[in-house]
């Protein structure tokens, strides 16, 4: 029997679903869709409408829908006959895929790499970093930065910043502690300063000196730390990528307290940021580097890369059925060739900056674009209300203005979601392959949406009583 009956009306699939699947169902909350097809940046619903995709499965999706590069490596898995799951025995295909993944790191980093094939989830591999460094160091806790995402199993849920997700679920992972995490934009939303001149590079010195204090101090009331977990460019948090020399600030600290540092690029890794991992602007070496989303070129697949001197956990500390499905290893393998051998990363960054001076424009005559940030293919534009501020004179977040602006994009065929402190931050993630003539497409798409969004509040204020 064919998978795909004849298809109906998009509603039709949106009502059975929120009949039967779950109430904690997220993404077609807002997004109504009921895919048909999907072909690189663009995903057709049943009604036969096309969206253009700035979501890419989260970020998972580094070549699109459907690529050929990806499609060819399916074909290839089922024409020679290979299997789909082998837990962790090795093969030709793991073995080029691991030859490949260590070339593509640092020298410095790859000659002491060790790798474990986690659980498909980015959440397993945060947790089997956990697992590692606590083994390692025999230390418990871990220290978190404020605004972090780094999934939603017990562990990885009690290193998240945002207080949604983690408020109805008592006995979360203990220990963990949270740092803030710097904010050029609006330094006042973490910073403790009452200076009225507080400044984004104050803000970072801030940070670093409470990260100091926390590791020297024998007054922190911070027992010395298993590892210090980040990611280099806050996603869910709302697109706030770490400035450089404060990276380079955590690294020398982090090493010389002997504290691993876990660097999460879940959603960065593989050329989304503009470089193949984003930790390398900076020129700093991670401990742990965590991958999954682009990494199974589609498909489900995670692991951890990490430095030699951690290897300590016993045989099976991080067991489990579908570590490494051999498919996935096959289409991550043809994905970080393609690339790399189109310098995709370096495309990311043109793109990337091309997509903000578009949006910069817009900001121009729309006063609640209040800032638009990001590395690469990773561009958040932050949602403000012009008529407030803060004590530094920046306008305060504006979540319900930007889920106006999603819901115009959506009807006008762009997917985007939000992120950051109350879902102010629009969040642009689409495909690495994505053109020049496509972003117009998309920016001409979120200027009508601004406008009519901006029209529609001035409608509304006109007629408050
Ligand atoms: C930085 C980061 N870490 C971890 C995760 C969790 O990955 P998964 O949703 O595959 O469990 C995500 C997911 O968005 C992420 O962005």
């Amino acid at each position: 029997m064919p998978f795909n009956s004849p298809a109906q009306n998009a509603n039709y699939y949106l009502d059975y679903q929120a009949q039967v699947e779950s109430n904690a169902r997220t993404y077609p909350r807002n997004l109504p869709l009921a895919i048909a097809s999907a072909n690189n940046i663009y995903i057709t619903d049943t009604n036969g409408k096309t969206y253009i995709d700035c979501l890419s499965c989260a970020g998972a999706l580094a070549l699109g829908h459907n690529h050929p590069v990806v499609l060819d490596a399916i074909q290839q898995h089922l024409s020679q006959g290979l299997p789909m799951q082998t837990l962790d025995f090795t093969s030709p295909i793991r073995h080029a895929f691991v030859q490949e993944l260590l070339a593509s790191l640092p020298p410095a980093f790859a000659a002491r790499a060790k790798v474990q094939f986690c659980g498909p989830s980015g959440s397993d591999a945060v947790e089997a970093a956990l697992k590692l460094v606590k083994t390692a160091t025999g230390r418990r806790s871990i220290l978190a930065y404020q605004g972090a995402y780094h999934g939603q199993t017990h562990g990885s849920l009690a290193l998240m910043g945002n207080l949604r997700a983690k408020s109805a679920i008592p006995g979360l992972m203990p220990e963990v502690h949270f740092l803030p995490f710097p904010d050029a934009y609006r330094c006042g939303a973490t910073c403790n300063s009452t200076d009225a001149g507080c400044t984004a590079q104050h803000h970072r010195c801030a940070t670093l000196e409470r990260l100091e204090s926390v590791l020297k101090d024998d007054e922190s009331g911070v027992p010395l730390p298993a590892a210090v977990i980040l990611e280099v460019v806050q996603g869910e948090g709302g697109c706030n990528p770490a400035p450089d020399d404060w990276l380079r600030e955590v690294r020398r600290l982090t090493a010389q307290y002997r504290v691993p540092l876990i660097v999460d690029e879940v959603q960065t890794g593989w050329g989304r940021t503009g470089s193949l991992y984003a930790f390398e602007r900076a020129g700093i070496v991670p401990d742990v580097l965590v991958l999954s989303k682009a990494i199974g070129g589609g498909l489900p697949l995670a692991l951890i890369v990490y430095d030699e001197a951690l290897d300590l956990w016993q045989p099976g500390a991080h067991a489990g059925t579908f570590r490494g499905n051999l498919m996935a290893i096959g289409t991550g393998l043809a994905t970080l060739r393609f690339i790399r051998e189109q310098n995709l990363a370096s495309h990311a960054a043109q793109m990337g900056k091309y997509l903000r001076s578009q949006l910069r424009h817009l900001q121009t005559s729309m006063p609640f674009l209040g800032d638009v940030r990001g590395r690469g293919l990773m561009t958040g534009v932050e949602i403000v209300d012009p008529a407030t501020h803060d004590r530094n004179g920046v306008s305060l977040p504006d979540g319900e203005c930007a889920r106006a602006i999603r819901k115009a994009c959506f009807e006008r065929g762009l997917i985007i979601e939000l992120g950051g402190r109350q879902g102010s931050v629009l969040r642009f993630l689409p495909p690495l392959v994505i053109t020049q003539e496509q972003i117009d497409a998309v920016v001409a798409i979120v200027a009508a949406a601004c406008q009519a969004v901006s029209a529609d509040q001035l409608h509304r204020r006109s007629v408050a009583p």
